[in-house]
């Protein structure tokens, strides 16, 4: 899937030059960079790996005619966010995009307190940092973009993800406030809340995710979706699920989840 040419058009106009993709070496966050690259925007990359985003960076370079800065930082520690704004300077931002992220699963009970807290710290106080930042910029300049990724499982609790889904009901309330907060001051916010997703985050997060789609499938629909709503759930199967659960009382959908997670996890598997 490719961005049409009048959507690159629309994108450059509204967010260009620069855009920031956070966790762009691997899955949605390398879709999301591979399309603003081919839509002419010059990128700062960012994820904790310096092989693997030295190496997106010559890749997309190949590609198109753009400049690209590759910042590897660890967004659960505090430098990490500073090495992005540091990078930033001087340029002219124009779109941020919090698309790092990882999740955990299996009983609360049998995890890491220490992982448990730097996914919080990855997914959503990392996030909090950038968007304080970067919604200022675009606020004073009366122009920008800011995209969130969310999740299915932030709409409501989900056993054996917890703390995973509770991280995304944060990302997915934030950005629904801010869009609000944001609009008269000409800056777009969208909340992308895919369904499973085949990319690295199954490895990391330990889910073995059926009828997953592809991040191919993902970077064309939420990159039109920005400017024009504020929630954006990409594949059938994300929008099946979310309209068919919509009149399900919350504790309904939390047994269901607890179903849909098991099969992920380990748990149910042991
Ligand atoms: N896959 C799904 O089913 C799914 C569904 C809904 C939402 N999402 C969300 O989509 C986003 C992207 O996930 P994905 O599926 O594309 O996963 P992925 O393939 O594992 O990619 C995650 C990216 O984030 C980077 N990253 C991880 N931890 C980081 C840290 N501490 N600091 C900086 N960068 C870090 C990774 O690079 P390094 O490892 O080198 O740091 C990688 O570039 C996440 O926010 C995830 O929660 C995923």
């Amino acid at each position: 899937m490719v961005l049409s040419q009048t959507e690159r058009k629309r994108l450059q106009s509204k967010y260009g030059e620069w855009a920031i993709v956070t966790g762009a070496s691997s899955g949605i966050g390398l879709e999301l960079a591979t399309q603003l690259a081919l839509a002419g925007f010059n990128l700062i990359i960012n994820a904790r790996d310096s092989q693997r985003i030295n190496k997106v960076e010559n890749d997309l370079k190949s590609k198109a005619n753009i400049q690209i800065k590759a910042v590897a930082a660890d967004l659960s520690e505090s430098n990490g966010v500073e090495k992005i704004i540091e990078a930033s300077h001087n340029l002219n931002i124009g779109l941020l995009i919090n698309n790092a992220g990882f999740g955990t699963s299996g009983l609360f009970t049998d995890s890491s307190l220490h992982e448990e807290i730097n996914m919080l710290r990855v997914n959503c106080e990392a996030v909090l940092s950038l968007t304080h930042f970067f919604a200022q910029k675009f606020k004073q300049q009366n122009r920008g973009g800011i995209i969130f990724l969310s999740s299915l499982v932030a709409f409501q609790g989900v056993p054996y993800a917890s703390n995973y889904a509770a991280t995304k009901a944060y990302i997915q309330s934030f950005a629904e406030a801010l869009a609000v907060e944001l609009k008269p001051f000409n800056v777009d916010v969208l909340a992308a809340a895919p369904g499973p997703v085949e990319s690295g985050f199954g490895h990391r997060s330990n889910m073995k995710m059926g009828k997953a789609l592809v991040p191919s499938q993902l970077g064309v629909p939420i990159l039109n979706a920005l400017g024009k709503q504020t929630n954006v759930l990409p594949g059938l199967l994300s929008k099946i699920l979310i309209y068919s659960l919509r009149t399900v009382p919350r504790w309904a959908k939390i047994k269901i989840m607890q179903k849909v997670m098991g099969g992920f996890t380990e748990h149910q598997r042991k």
